[in-house]
């Protein structure tokens, strides 16, 4: 039987406890989960492509078959490139899910044969993102509890060098 992959893309500025918990549910559905830092031109990010990949990487040492890749441009051609056929994303709470939809429907418009995949995110992350987690760290806020000891610590380091990036 061939291997269940699936590609779980997103900002990751940079990768939260949340993030950790949607890979983590994930591994128990797929074999291998490949995460897609988007090397998004739009926003204004905090961290490079490059650190997000890094800190990903670090992040989810041990966690098991997960591999980090960065891509440019739109989702659908990357799954192309790769293979697979499915996308992992994962639902916070119910104001996550116009969003998704939207996503999930010029996804599938663009390539009927990929199926978008939801995991729910557990209640105690419901309220967490990447942009609050900046918020409270450019504020003087501890986010100990919200990211891994090394995203906490490369934070900190870019607020201390003039970082903006909310
Ligand atoms: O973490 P995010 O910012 O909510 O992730 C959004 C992401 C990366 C999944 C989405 O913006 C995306 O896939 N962008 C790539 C461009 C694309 O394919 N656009 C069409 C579908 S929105």
């Amino acid at each position: 039987m061939s291997e269940k992959i699936a590609i779980y893309p997103g900002s990751f500025d940079p990768v939260t406890y949340g993030h950790l918990d949607i890979i983590r549910r994930g591994l128990s559905v797929f074999d291998h989960i490949i995460v897609a830092v988007l090397n998004n031109s739009r926003k204004d990010p905090l961290f490079t492509v490059n650190e997000r990949v890094s800190l990903l990487k670090t992040a989810t040492e041990g966690l098991g078959s997960v591999s980090v890749d960065s891509f440019d441009g739109l989702l659908m051609d990357y799954v192309h490139k790769k293979n697979v056929k499915i996308v992992l994303r994962g639902l916070r709470a119910i104001s996550d899910f116009e969003y998704e939809l939207q996503i999930a429907s010029i996804n599938k418009s663009l390539n009927p044969e990929i199926e978008t995949c939801f995991m729910m995110t557990s209640n105690r992350f419901s309220f967490l993102s990447s942009s609050m987690v900046k918020e409270v760290a450019k504020y003087g806020g501890s986010v100990h509890d919200l990211v891994p000891e090394a995203v906490e610590q490369a934070i900190k380091q870019k607020y201390l060098t003039g970082g903006n990036g909310l």
